[in-house]
């Protein structure tokens, strides 16, 4: 097998039509949203890496801490053969796992983004022979199929993505990643943990723009995917912390009254004047709440490391 594999796991169409589905159910509804995964077309996913290096976006770093201190006991508990990771990017911090899992045969990305995978993946081919790469273009919310690798696999989430799902979609993609692991398996998740306010929305809103830019990169996918006319110049970025909730919102808030046209759906869509539409949530977690949401799906919190500032949490469960 070639060191290097990429698999489309779902039909290119399917893609389209679950944008359009997307885009009709949450721009029809009021509140209007759409979901974070399309943000990320070659361009949303550069944003996102410039976003990784900001001096207010404290999350990457507070998980690249963790991962350097704990690598090593991470890779002495799950013995992996197989690295899957979900939601991978530009797999940068995932190269401490890979360092430190000596036994690692196979290497699983997993993401909706075909650019970040391929760029990744190459890089990671070429830095380490002997590594065997097999990209999965797949959306991570849909039923996910495993290549056939050796076990025991570990799973590993970071990045605090698990915060962009909803507490329903949280509840049902946890129980579909347990379905997915046998006894010996491990799950390794990243949660960025609630904290003061004005650190949280800065970290959503920097003073360069590259956020409010990464936001309105979906209104673009959906002007060349769908043939729509949103003027991206028209909408304003907005973060904002839901206290009860404990979520930070990415909105994008319309600067007059507007209707933009949707010829892809034969759809228009009226916005008042200062109507917001809902673009991403961001969970931010607390230890008794991940381990009850891990515990939900039959997973049994079996570490918990943070940062030296508490901003970040990585677990690791194993499954018995
Ligand atoms: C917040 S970024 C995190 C990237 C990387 N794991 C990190 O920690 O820097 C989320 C990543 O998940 C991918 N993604 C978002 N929604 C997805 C979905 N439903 N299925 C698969 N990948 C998804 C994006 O393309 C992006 O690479």
């Amino acid at each position: 097998m070639s060191p290097f594999l990429v698999t489309r796991t779902l039909p290119e169409d399917a893609t389209d039509a679950a944008l359009r589905a997307d885009v009709l159910k949450g721009l029809t509804e009021h509140p209007k949203t759409l979901p974070p995964k399309w943000f990320y077309d070659a361009r949303g996913s550069e944003l996102f890496e410039e976003i990784t290096g900001l001096p207010e976006y404290y999350p990457t770093r507070a998980e690249r801490e963790i991962l350097v201190s704990r690598a090593a006991e991470i890779a002495a508990a799950a013995r992996a053969r197989t690295l899957v990771e979900l939601g991978s990017g530009s797999s940068e911090k995932t190269r401490y796992l890979l360092d430190a899992l000596t036994g690692l045969e196979t290497y699983v990305p997993v993401d909706v983004s075909e650019s970040a995978l391929t760029q990744a993946g190459q890089a990671l081919v070429a830095e380490r022979p002997g590594l065997r790469v097999h990209a999965l273009i797949a959306d991570f919310t849909a039923s996910l199929e495993l290549p056939d690798t050796p076990g025991p696999r570990l799973v590993a989430f970071l990045g605090g993505t698990i915060g962009n799902l909803l507490p329903a979609e949280r509840a049902a993609f946890l129980g579909a990643v347990r379905a997915l692991l046998s006894p010996g398996d491990a799950l390794l998740l990243g949660t960025d943990l609630v904290k003061d306010e004005g650190v949280l929305v800065r970290a959503y809103d920097d003073a360069a723009g590259v956020t409010a830019a990464f936001n309105k990169n979906v209104l673009t996918v959906v002007n060349r995917e769908l043939g729509a006319d949103f003027d991206p110049g028209a909408f304003d970025h907005v973060a904002l912390w839901d206290a009860e909730r404990e979520w930070i919102e990415m909105r994008l808030r319309s600067r007059g009254g507007q209707t933009v046209k949707i010829p892809a759906l034969d759809l228009a869509v009226d916005f008042a004047d200062g109507e917001e539409l809902r673009t991403e949530v961001s969970a931010k977690f607390r230890k008794e709440g991940v381990r009850a949401e891990l515990a939900a799906a039959g997973f049994e919190l079996a570490h918990w490391w943070t940062d030296a500032g508490g901003r970040f949490a990585l677990s690791l469960s194993v499954v018995r």
